[in-house]
């Protein structure tokens, strides 16, 4: 039986935020926030495996969404424009000329509805949410859930499902920073990418629309390799991101769960094991410059001291039609599942 324990957060500009923490049968814990559905630690004996802060306080200031539920449309969109039949949309454009990660407030800067609950071998808590029609330029009203589910075997499952009354588009993610040492930074951790292909962008990290080949460059990780081992190589696609920030297609894509990656820390033998029904995963390897954004205890975040691995639908598919279509229709659920298992 797993315990579940929470807390008044304090006020958030959306209102008052709770703190969830699930404590599963071995005590490694996970800990999530109603606001913006941000899981801000992931404790596997007695380490840290996030990257975070304890206090709302710190997530309030300028983060680079720090374990945040990311919606209506992770990552990005040409020029925050995209067209549904004759119909024109045009979004804020947040990050340069293009759209980000849903816009100026997303569904990260929301207090959600949660429902905690506790079975035998896990618990979990559901966030839900309304998006009404035109939320950031989006169009439809969108009934979106969360469940974050944390089981006996250190296994994080993330349920999302949404809903909506006029056809829309939807890419919701998660973007924690996960650092399986515990600290410094990632580029000696091992990590391995079923993935044969990837979608080279454009200076505003836009992808180009072609799918091409990881053979022989340094997006190459069919077989595990140290992050850092290409993350400087002479690659003009590297040194447009100062490293991997980039979107995999995943191989073998059919909507079904799929292990797509697993992440393993030499030094503590720390595995991490991801899986997702998700066409994409968006790869960044935290390119910030030293001292740009803090981590726990406002200590800097070394440059590449964290990997968020984002399961999306590929960026800026409303306006490519090589990728999977992010359309939603009325009558219609999105549904998706990416599980991050440590071991
Ligand atoms: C990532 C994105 C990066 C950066 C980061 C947040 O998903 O691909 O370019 O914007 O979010 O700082």
């Amino acid at each position: 039986m797993q315990r579940i324990s929470s807390k008044a957060w304090g006020q958030s500009p959306d209102g008052p935020a709770t703190l969830y923490t699930l404590t599963n049968s071995k005590g490694n814990s996970l800990s999530l926030s109603d606001y913006g559905g941000i899981i801000t630690s992931i404790k596997i004996d007695g380490v840290e495996m996030v990257i975070g802060y304890d206090q709302l306080e710190d997530y309030l200031a300028p983060n680079p969404y720090y374990g945040a539920l990311i919606g209506r449309y992770g990552n990005r969109i040409a020029g925050g424009k995209f067209s549904i039949g004759e119909e024109d949309y045009t979004l804020a454009a947040n990050n340069g000329p293009n759209s980000l990660h849903g816009g100026v407030k997303g569904f990260d800067k929301y207090v959600w509805k949660a429902a905690p609950s506790s079975g035998d071998n896990r618990a979990s808590v559901t966030l839900s949410h309304v998006s009404p029609d035109g939320d950031e330029g989006f169009p439809g009203r969108l009934d979106v859930s969360c469940k974050y589910e944390w089981t006996d075997d250190d296994e994080l499952r993330l349920t999302y499902t949404a809903t909506t009354d006029k056809t829309t588009i939807v890419n919701l993610t998660n973007h924690t920073y996960f650092n399986i040492s515990g600290g410094g930074n990632v580029r000696s951790q091992l990590l391995q990418l079923d993935a044969d292909q990837y979608t080279p962008v454009d200076e505003t990290l836009i992808p180009l629309g072609t799918l091409a080949p990881v053979a022989g460059t340094p997006f190459d990780f069919t077989k595990a390799k140290p992050i850092g081992q290409d993350i400087a190589a002479d690659h003009p696609q590297i040194a447009l991101a100062s490293g991997y920030d980039h979107n995999w297609a995943i191989n073998g894509y059919n909507g079904k769960l799929r292990e797509f990656a697993t992440l393993r820390d030499p030094a503590s033998g720390r595995q991490l094991s991801c899986y997702t029904t998700e066409p994409g995963v968006q790869v960044f390897t935290a390119n910030f410059k030293p001292g740009l954004f803090s981590g726990r205890d406002h200590t800097p975040l070394p440059v590449q001291g964290a990997i968020c691995l984002e399961t999306q639908h590929f960026p800026d598919s409303p306006n490519q039609e090589a990728f999977t279509t992010p359309l939603l229709k009325p009558g219609g659920t999105y549904r998706t599942t990416t599980v991050y298992r440590f071991e």
